[in-house]
């Protein structure tokens, strides 16, 4: 196995949710709190509203992370608002837990991407974005299109890049904006992707670090066919060990101030 140790410094931390070990995953004071931590850049995955707002949110539906229930795509941004998306979230810090009638709606509102973009471009230096795209079979290409447009709207400083495990998102992406880095994201190493070929347009390769685990030879390969690679999720230590042995271009972390303090002291 070839191992190619880079310095571990200029390998880009990216946080993944935000810092979303310290507040709740896609919250805006998750993603200020990365921001201070010296993340490089911020990941957030995508969905559309009932009525055709992009907001911040993980899974299909918000049970997980709020006090309601349903399906992000047949609520309304109005009906979202009203949830608490840091129901059961303990503050940073805080001796047993949230006070009950203690509500920051920096750590508790539902965060469009519009207000993301607006973090970003407000921010003293730049922060690059990468974006996932969840579910974009069923809307048959509006995620994309509303993202494309809002980009445009709220230009941001640093690099944007759109991640997905869909191939056919990424090729929606890469055929109305040729010039918008893409991800492409992968558990495991599919056969055909195994050489380090992408599908066409798609500059960086995302393994999960689950797979580099099984099959570390992978970031050589997909950078001989010219690719970076971006590794998610890496929390463990040993995990951010691997991936500064294998000059990986980024790491997606819950912790980043964390990892970053790790790379410096490799
Ligand atoms: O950064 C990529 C990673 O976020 C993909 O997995 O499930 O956390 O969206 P997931
Ligand atoms: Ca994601």
């Amino acid at each position: 196995m070839a191992r190619v140790r880079a310095d571990p410094r200029r390998i880009a931390v990216i946080a993944h949710r935000g810092a979303s070990e310290d507040a709740p995953e896609h919250s805006l004071a998750a993603y200020r709190r990365a921001i201070e931590d010296g993340a490089d850049g911020l990941e957030c995955d995508v969905r559309l509203t009932a009525d055709g707002h992009l907001v911040c949110v993980h899974d299909r539906r918000v049970n997980r992370t709020s006090n309601g229930r349903g399906a992000v795509s047949a609520l309304e941004l109005a009906e979202l608002a009203e949830l608490d998306f840091a129901a059961g979230r303990p503050v940073a810090g805080g001796p047993g837990g949230e006070a009950p009638d203690t509500v920051d709606p920096e750590r508790s509102a539902v965060l469009t991407l519009e207000r993301l973009l607006r973090l970003v471009a407000s921010a003293d230096r730049p922060v690059d974005l990468a974006i996932e795209t969840k579910h974009p079979t069923r809307w048959a290409g509006q995620v994309e299109e509303r993202l494309l447009a809002l980009l445009d709207r709220h230009p941001v400083p640093g690099e944007v890049r759109v991640m997905s495990f869909s191939a056919r998102s990424l090729h929606r992406v890469h055929r109305a904006a040729p010039g918008l880095p893409t991800v492409f994201l992968m558990h495991f190493a599919l056969p055909r992707h195994r050489g380090g070929r992408l599908p066409a347009g798609v500059a960086i390769a995302g393994p999960s670090v689950r797979m580099l685990r099984r099959d570390p030879g992978y970031v050589a390969r997909a950078r001989a066919a010219g690719h970076r690679v971006h590794v998610w999720t890496v929390d463990r230590p040993e995990d951010v060990e691997l991936c500064a042995e294998l000059g990986v271009d980024a790491i997606i972390t819950n912790r980043p101030r964390t990892v970053r303090e790790q790379l410096a002291e490799l």
